[in-house]
């Protein structure tokens, strides 16, 4: 089970209870999105089992890559889990696995062109996810995914190999997939797009890069229960508790620092669930994430003696799941033979220990996550701990953490630009700006 240390006064820990309660109770701000809440322990079997199909089906086809379009919570949780979860040269060492790429979280030509290049000689297949339907970037990518499926396998085939995950009833995808006749998995209405992954949106993707959805599910379904108790022990409490705590005390930006580079898009993951969840009305820790040892040389000298206006929050891998002892080395140039018959890890624990302590003395706070391990169970416990502790710390803060409508103001200057029919009269004003 997840293990918080962080210290937090009396006050903010009554204050941390206080608003899960409020979170539990569902009485609180933005109450109709609280299926995450229940997730882990009502997803229904009949789902894990049409993800599987799907896998199945593809698998007969032979398809060899599966493109995901989508964007923000529609693509972070499970790119999050693909990257943590896969063999870090997986491409090369398992050729044998089907590839899980990602489109349409950006609008970048390069690489979608490059995608192309990428599928063109290979099987493929995509799910496209969005759950209102209208985001541009993957509706943009989608179309250009689709066109290039159709045009090799025709549309009877392509509707095979295309699934859509989207909205009940709503949005333009939810109306193209039931013309078309993909299969489509549906994102609950009362779950937002950051809280999702636990949904089809992370799972299908999750599964279809080989991985046991059901152990990611246990593992959220126990960490929702203990986080579910009125306690201090409890680790979201806790960890809200503390970070509320520093943010008081001035403490503007949060760092998210891990040690494996698997771990770098839970960072991202992270950052979009609490930046869009708490960044509002003017108030906010800003979420930063760091991959240590790297940027020890690069961020590290900001954060040891830059402008005190951070704290960290490390995440820490108590077992690892490689062994790499370092050698004697008979002319020992490098002066390494001192940690010769030293598993490289310790080495790895030893940096962090010793950031941890140097960034204290630096006036830099540290409060520590440790996971058990890096698998399937751990990223549930993980994703439904910080989703948790989100929750709790946002209505601590008091604000909203189930909208965003600072995305908005982007979106409409872009479409005005863009001179989408409706936004005349932005489009004459932005044009007068430039
Ligand atoms: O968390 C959110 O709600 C957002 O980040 C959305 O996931 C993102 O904007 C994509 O939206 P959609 O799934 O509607 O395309």
């Amino acid at each position: 089970m997840i293990k918080v240390y962080a210290a937090a006064q009396q006050s903010a820990l009554d204050r941390a209870v206080e608003a899960l309660e409020l979170l539990e109770s569902k009485n609180g701000l933005g109450n109709d999105f609280l299926g995450w809440l229940d997730l882990p322990e009502q997803t229904p079997e009949s789902i894990i089992s049409e993800c599987e199909q799907v896998a199945e089906n593809w698998k007969k086809k032979g398809v060899r890559v599966v493109v995901v379009i989508g964007i923000g919570g529609s693509y972070l949780g499970a790119k999050c889990a693909i990257e943590a979860l896969s063999h870090s040269f997986s491409a090369d060492v398992e050729p044998q696995k089907c590839r899980v790429v990602f489109a349409g979280y950006n609008l970048s030509q390069e690489y979608h062109s490059e995608l192309l290049d990428f599928i063109a000689d290979k099987s493929v297949a995509c799910v496209v996810i969005s759950k209102s339907g209208t985001t541009t970037e993957p509706a943009v990518a989608f179309r250009i995914i689709k066109e290039h499926i159709e045009n090799r396998y025709g549309k009877e085939e392509a509707a095979q190999r295309i699934v859509a995950v989207t909205d009940s009833s709503r949005g333009a995808l939810k109306t193209l997939s039931d013309g078309e006749g993909y299969k489509t998995f549906v994102i609950p209405d009362n779950v937002g797009g950051r809280f999702s992954v636990l949904t089809p949106v992370g799972l299908l993707p999750i599964l279809l890069a080989g991985f046991d959805i059901r152990k990611m599910l246990k593992g959220a379904a126990d960490m929702a229960r203990v986080s579910a108790e009125r306690s201090y022990e409890n680790p979201a409490v806790l960890y809200a508790a503390a970070r509320n705590e520093l943010y008081e005390q001035g403490k503007k930006i949060e760092i998210l620092v891990n040690y494996a580079p698997k771990l770098q898009y839970v960072g991202e993951w992270w950052k979009q669930l609490y930046g869009e969840s708490e960044g509002k009305d003017g108030k906010g820790i800003f979420p930063a994430s760091v991959n240590f040892t790297t940027d020890l040389h690069s961020m590290g000298q900001y954060i040891q003696d830059g402008e005190r206006i951070l704290f960290e929050t490390v995440l820490s891998v108590a077992n690892a799941s490689r062994e790499l002892k370092i050698n004697n080395d008979s002319s020992d140039l490098d002066g390494l033979n001192f940690l010769a018959g030293t598993d490289m890890e310790h080495c790895n624990k030893m940096a962090e220990l010793g950031t941890r302590i140097a960034h204290i003395d630096g006036g830099v706070p540290n409060l520590r996550i440790e996971i058990d391990r890096i698998d399937e169970y751990n990223l549930g416990e993980l994703f439904f701990f910080f989703e948790k502790a989100c929750g709790v710390s946002a209505y601590m803060l008091g604000v909203n953490p189930f909208d965003q409508p600072g995305v908005e103001a982007y979106k409409k200057n872009m479409f005005a630009l863009l001179d989408k029919p409706g936004y005349e009269e932005e489009s004459k004003k932005i044009r007068e700006l430039l």
